[in-house]
């Protein structure tokens, strides 16, 4: 039988056909360029005081603060789907909020306390705390406030005592949010002078001014109460500024960097994973899970499938590690 060679210029169609690879699901997995694995990703927990409460935020239907007894049950679970590391929050009552966010440094404070909870009945999940003044601040800002500015080095300086806090109290990183200049390499020194040299900083790098932050500063009371936010974080215009913001964080010592909001700014996360060597996270912010459920419950998006297909598109992006607010429901379907 001799075979018969058709007329196929080399190099292009009909020789060449991209669907040759998408015939069947057993092809699809082998040319599968990037995968999801729960250990990727960071759930944000939201903290509360009181006994047994567990509140669902309004603007993220199906998230919710949860006191610290019930947070027990909470990371037990989050540890059994595979899931390494949890990123914790507080609510801070009102009458405990001042300008130098003075609670903060409580060592019996509600996030105090919270680190030795988790360390005490999941030991072995990472547990990162947020820093930043926000929560505790009377003017709901990162940082002490001057005349109406947010003044840099002070703040820096209680991030760094902020930082040391919970690294007695058990945090394996802390996570600085506030976008101070300098404050990374602050914390990485207090920490080291204080015997934490193996406490690990994720840095907020590259964190924008945005929109998408409105449910998370509902879930936590902590909207801005003069003004915004954008003397200190980033221009939703810039992506230069962000390679050198995570450039000078992984050269003041930060392990980790991240990138914040997700989904609008994948081009951001692909031009700082080019320029530094730390691994890098993203944070799948409040207003982009509040955005997939509010249209999964019109009808309008099927839930699951934009929440699956919105974390492959940071892993295509360059992210090694994704904070999300799906971060469960996630993984309990890359286990099925
Ligand atoms: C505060 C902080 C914010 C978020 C994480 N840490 C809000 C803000 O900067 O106003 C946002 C998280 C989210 O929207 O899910 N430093």
């Amino acid at each position: 039988m001799s075979i018969r060679i058709t007329s196929t210029s080399p190099g292009s169609f009909p020789g060449v056909r991209g669907r040759r690879t998408r015939m069947s699901s057993a092809l699809r997995e082998m040319t599968t360029e990037h995968r999801l694995h729960p250990s990727m990703f960071i759930a944000p927990l939201f903290v509360t005081e009181g006994d047994g409460v567990r509140e669902e935020i309004s603007s993220m239907p199906g998230y919710f603060r949860l006191s610290l007894d019930l947070l027990e049950k909470e990371v037990k679970e989050i540890e059994s789907l595979g899931i390494s590391s949890v990123l914790l929050f507080v609510k801070v009552p009102d009458e405990l909020k001042d300008n130098e966010g003075t609670e903060a440094l409580n060592p019996n404070g509600l996030m105090q306390r919270a680190i030795k909870k988790v360390k005490e009945v999941t030991p072995d999940l990472c547990v990162m705390t947020d820093v930043a003044l926000d929560p505790y601040s009377s003017y709901g800002h990162d940082g002490v406030v001057e005349d109406g500015e947010i003044v840099n080095d002070q703040t820096v300086e209680v991030l760094a005592k902020m930082s040391v806090s919970h690294a007695t109290a058990g945090a394996d990183f802390v996570a600085p949010s506030d976008m101070m200049d300098g404050r990374i390499g602050a914390i990485r020194k207090a920490l080291e002078f204080e015997g934490f040299s193996n406490t690990g900083i994720m840095a907020y790098s590259a964190k924008y001014a945005s929109c998408f932050y409105g449910p998370f500063r509902d879930a936590l009371d902590s909207a801005p109460g003069f003004g915004d936010k954008k003397t200190y974080q980033m221009n939703p215009a810039n992506v230069r500024e962000a390679a050198r913001e995570a450039q000078l964080d992984e050269q003041e010592g930060a392990d980790i960097v991240m990138v914040k909001p997700g989904m609008p700014y994948l081009d951001v996360l692909r031009g700082v994973r080019e320029s530094v060597n730390v691994p890098v996270s993203v944070y799948q912010v409040s207003g982009e899970y509040a955005m997939i459920k509010a249209a999964d419950e019109k009808g309008w998006l099927n839930g699951e499938q934009a929440m699956m297909e919105s974390l492959i598109a940071f892993r295509r992006a360059g992210a090694d590690l994704i904070a999300t607010y799906f971060a469960k429901d996630a993984a309990k379907l890359l286990r099925k």
